[in-house]
């Protein structure tokens, strides 16, 4: 075990900390963490933890929500600047704007947005419950109402494909699946491993997700892979899952759609970092108390509709 994973454990032990991090993590992430999941689990642990300090390895909006859904606990994230341009592409202005078209909005984000945002959404869906948090909406409210999808536009065409519900969609969208996840690298990977299962996240494009044969969040990889018969799979996503399914499946074989799909703000958190937020109790998450307050309930919404 290396110095810096020794410390930060004796320090977990001292504060009474929780590691929590995201499946794209660095692998060295994974050895401090003491759970690994995507973003619906990591808010659930954050919510069904004891301890009063959370160390949030991961990008911004999920540190927020970890802190939105449990103000009275510390939540830590490793580097302030971890973010998610894809949530930078709805503010709240932009957003009230696209409300001001419709008659009966009702605004359904994605958890990949600010605080401020999810204050004026009335549901939030990560990518594993998108579809269920729509259908659920539909049943709940009358035909004239017009739902609104932000930010990811791919999500959003995926959830209206799978569903056939009508939603209008904001134009947003992950750098990271959609400009590097391209067809033509999942093409030439189903050449090369034909008996390989495509599983694509529903931030890449609909041209690669009808290339795949499963669009799932990255915690529905993890289970499917456990299932399924198959001993070969291309994975289309952040590259940094590839980690997670080696490790939960060692005799699997993973080879990723393109080596080039990798967040940059994932892999800002390093243990320096970690190490050094333990210390000194830094980049404590504050939500403003107004704001906090609106964005509690459509996150506890959507957590109600999955359990
Ligand atoms: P998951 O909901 O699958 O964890 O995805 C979050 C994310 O940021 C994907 O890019
Ligand atoms: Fe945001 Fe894409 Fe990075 Fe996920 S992978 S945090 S959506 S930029």
């Amino acid at each position: 075990m290396s110095d810096i994973v020794q410390k930060i454990n004796i320090l977990k032990k001292e504060k009474k900390a929780l590691v929590l991090a995201h499946t794209y993590q660095r692998p060295e992430i994974y050895d401090i963490a003491d759970f690994v999941g995507d973003s619906l689990e990591l808010s659930k642990q954050a919510t069904q933890a004891k301890n009063d300090i959370i160390v949030l390895c991961g990008v911004y909006f999920m540190a927020e929500t970890a802190s939105i859904l449990n103000p009275q606990k510390k939540i830590l994230i490793p580097d302030l600047k971890a973010g998610c341009p894809m949530a930078d592409m709805i503010t709240v202005e932009k957003l009230k704007e696209f409300k001001s078209k419709f008659k009966k909005p009702i605004v359904v984000s994605y958890v990949n947005t600010s605080a401020a945002v999810k204050a004026e959404s009335d549901i939030c869906c990560t990518s594993s419950n998108a579809v269920n948090v729509v259908k659920k909406v539909v049943e709940n409210f009358d035909k004239n109402t017009d739902i609104i999808f932000t930010p990811d536009r791919n999500l959003g065409r995926y959830i209206q494909k799978v569903s056939g519900i009508k939603i209008n969609i904001w134009n947003g969208f992950c750098p990271t699946h959609n400009n590097f996840i391209l067809p033509e690298y999942v093409k030439t990977a189903k050449n090369k491993y034909p008996k390989a299962e495509v599983l694509a996240h529903p931030e890449c494009r609909p041209e690669v997700l009808d290339l795949a044969d499963y669009t799932l969040s990255t915690g529905g990889m993890c289970e499917h892979i456990k299932k399924s018969p198959s001993e070969e799979f291309i994975i289309c996503t952040e590259t940094g899952i590839l980690h997670k399914l080696k490790k939960d499946n060692p005799s699997g074989n993973f080879y990723p759609a393109t080596e080039l799909s990798v967040c940059p703000n994932m892999k800002k958190i390093t243990l320096a970092k970690v190490y050094d937020v333990l210390v000194n109790m830094k980049n404590i998450i504050f939500v403003q108390d107004n704001i906090r307050k609106r964005a509690y309930s459509p996150i506890l919404k959507m957590l109600k509709i999955n359990a």
